[in-house]
């Protein structure tokens, strides 16, 4: 007897399989699963994923779009200084609710587990206190996992250190930096160090912003893989961004992968934040904004694709699908072989949830019973479409259900949706 069957879903895999849910839990995957349940999910021709996974988000500042003004030059470093003002005059509350918010939009997307940076610039952290009660208001259905990201720089604020150190005192998980953003190179690779020193002290994961910029010499992520093989720290620090790299000398670059690897460090580029945000000091050749993902995971290192913005002083738009932003990096990325593709998927699910740390995640029994039903017969087709959700299971309970859409080509029975046309 299982609380739950979905059944005759298609797994990314492409096996074919009922899933048993028990409480909390998968139970089993068969075949063909004969035992009653309370509730059954017919998934036939669907394709049914582990749950999407954002590892590089900032729920303290989405849904903030125009507050106090839109970002007229369309930089980071404008969008910086817009949300200084924000954090400042945004409530505990507005923050509460506005990330909320989020999270329903984020749910309904199947969107259950997301690393969000909280800044811990200002001295009254309004923005962790916001984010801690937030984490313990959706953890029913989405795990969130906060880093403390000192955003104006760990030196070069005022009480950057300080204040870090007092957001993972108040229960902030991982540990975040900015070296690109310190005053000189000299700090920015004082601030790996050190920040990798309280990560090793306090048994944390890292995460840093790291050279999210154009600048070729910008090359803190050589610091950062550096820290970590000193401080034994393999596995659990990531890069996010690594814009630079886009622009650095090929030579170089071939010194500095088998480095990363050798620190398995994790790369979390932000492809639908850092095409709009990079190359705008260039006229034209005009760079794209990526790192070089490709080249990263031909050298076996881990590779994730982050949202980062959602309607917020960086980013104008966003909807919290994981499936625009893997489709985002596919093109950026030129990943358009149909290996490529498929890893894409991959790379929104399982990776991003290798990167977080989760370990009771995935379509397995034993691990934790969440799911999403999508509106596509495999992961390519999720991608082609930016598929529908047809249901989402957070935690072993159905949270979300939707509508099936007519775009497939692939349902028995339907026209497709070319001759549909034709025969109008
Ligand atoms: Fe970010």
């Amino acid at each position: 007897m299982f609380d739950l069957i979905v059944k005759g879903g298609t797994l990314p895999d492409g096996r074919v399989a009922d899933i048993g849910i028990v409480g909390e839990k998968i139970a089993a995957i068969e075949p063909a699963l004969e035992a009653q349940a309370g509730e059954v999910i017919i998934a036939t021709g669907d394709l049914v994923s582990p749950p999407f996974v954002d590892p590089h988000f900032h729920m303290d500042a989405t849904l903030s779009y125009g507050i106090p003004r839109v970002n007229g030059s369309g930089t980071l470093l404008e969008g910086i200084d817009l949300w200084g003002e924000l954090r400042d005059l945004a409530t505990v509350d507005e923050m509460v609710e506005r990330a909320l918010t989020y999270c329903d939009w984020a749910a309904a997307m199947g969107l259950l587990a997301i690393r969000s940076h909280v800044d811990t610039t200002p001295d009254h952290l309004n923005t962790v206190t916001a984010m801690l009660e937030v984490r313990e208001r959706v953890k029913d259905y989405i795990d969130l996992q906060l880093v403390a990201f000192p955003q104006d720089g760990f030196y070069r604020a005022p009480n950057g250190r300080e204040n870090v150190l007092r957001a993972l005192d108040m229960g902030v998980d991982v540990v975040g930096g900015i070296p690109h953003f310190e005053r000189t190179m000299a700090d920015g690779a004082a601030s790996l160090r050190d920040l990798c020193e309280i990560a090793a002290e306090r048994g944390l994961m890292v995460d840093i912003h790291c050279d999210e910029t154009d600048d070729p010499l910008s090359r803190h992520v050589e610091t950062l893989a550096y820290e970590t093989v000193r401080l034994g720290l393999q596995g659990r620090v990531a890069g996010s961004h690594l814009t630079s790299m886009h622009s650095m000398d090929n030579y170089y670059v071939s010194k500095l992968l088998p480095l990363m690897a050798e620190a398995e460090l994790s790369a979390i580029p932000n492809p639908l934040i850092n095409i709009v945000l990079q190359g705008r000091h260039d006229s034209f050749p005009k760079r794209r904004g990526l790192t070089r993902v490709k080249e990263m995971q031909a050298m076996g290192i881990r590779v994730g694709w982050g949202q980062d913005c959602v309607l917020d002083p960086w980013y104008s738009l966003g909807t919290a699908d994981m499936l625009d932003v893997a489709f985002m990096g596919l093109h950026v990325a030129q990943m358009t072989h149909p290996d490529e593709m498929a890893r894409c998927f991959t790379m929104v699910t399982e990776t991003n949830a290798a990167i977080m740390g989760l370990g009771d995640y995935g379509l397995r029994v034993g691990a934790t019973a969440s799911l999403v039903v999508l509106d596509a017969g495999n992961p390519t087709e999720a991608l082609r479409l930016r598929a529908g959700r047809l249901a989402v299971v957070a935690k072993g309970r159905v949270i979300a259900r939707g509508e099936r859409g007519d775009e497939r080509l692939d349902i028995p029975g339907r026209p497709a949706l070319v001759r549909r046309r034709l025969e109008r």
